[in-house]
């Protein structure tokens, strides 16, 4: 299968049967490397319900008529608007034509802007992907927790991780969630879109390595084969 970054915590996964488009955010992203309007994909995948991972997410299902798989209440929330929609919640899995899907926990928040209150949108998840024989781990927005352990077990191919610090991981934290996963490959996502998670993934690749861990830094853009 092959993984393109296309800025901040967005990645197209093309696997053999279908084209899986995660965490939807181009347009308003300044890290953006594609435009909404030019991508095709077959479903979407939401990790939680912040707008740096759902911007595009109704747009893109409107117009290509993909389901977007996301927590139950996110999925709700799009289904409301007229979206076609699977939920799910964190520990189910479900097998759909293209492989096997797993919500996992995630250590953060979920909700969409509205005015003076955020409407709150069930758990923040990770994104435990099996096709093709291979696995793939987007671990959404997350702090770093112990159960990541179990996460590992399923035997990761790629984990794609934040390393931006504060609102998720940063880089010392990222390193140690390697020590806890143990992929094979490590991607670092969710940096310097904006100032404030501004990092160096070199200085996270270097603390992984510290740890016998493997790092790919994917510029927004580039593709890697799994
Ligand atoms: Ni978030
Ligand atoms: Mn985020």
């Amino acid at each position: 299968m092959r993984l393109t970054f296309l800025g901040h915590a967005c990645f197209l996964l093309e696997t053999s049967r279908a084209r899986l488009l995660l965490d939807p955010f181009l347009t308003g992203n300044p890290a953006a490397a594609a435009r909404a309007e030019d991508i095709t994909c077959d479903y979407l995948l939401l990790s939680h319900g912040h707008e740096d991972h759902t911007g595009d997410a109704l747009a893109l299902s409107r117009r290509l008529g993909a389901p977007i798989i996301a927590n139950f209440e996110l999925a709700e929330y799009f289904a409301a608007q007229g979206a076609k929609v699977h939920g799910m919640n964190p520990g189910g899995g479900f097998n759909f034509p293209f492989g096997r899907v797993k919500l996992t926990l995630a250590h953060h928040s979920s909700s969409a802007e509205a005015g003076l209150r955020p409407i709150y949108l069930g758990s923040p998840c990770g994104l435990l992907i099996q096709a093709d024989g291979k696995t793939v781990y987007h671990a959404g927005d997350t702090a770093l927790f112990l159960d990541l352990q179990l996460i590992g077990k399923a035997g990761i191919d790629v984990a794609l991780l934040p390393i931006g610090d504060n609102y998720t991981m940063g880089p010392e934290d990222a390193a140690a969630a390697l020590d806890l996963l143990r992929p094979r490959l490590a991607v670092p996502m969710h940096y310097n879109t904006w100032p404030v998670i501004a990092q160096d993934p070199a200085r996270f690749a270097a603390l992984a390595a510290a740890g016998g861990h493997a790092v790919k830094i994917l510029a927004p853009g580039a593709t890697l084969e799994v």
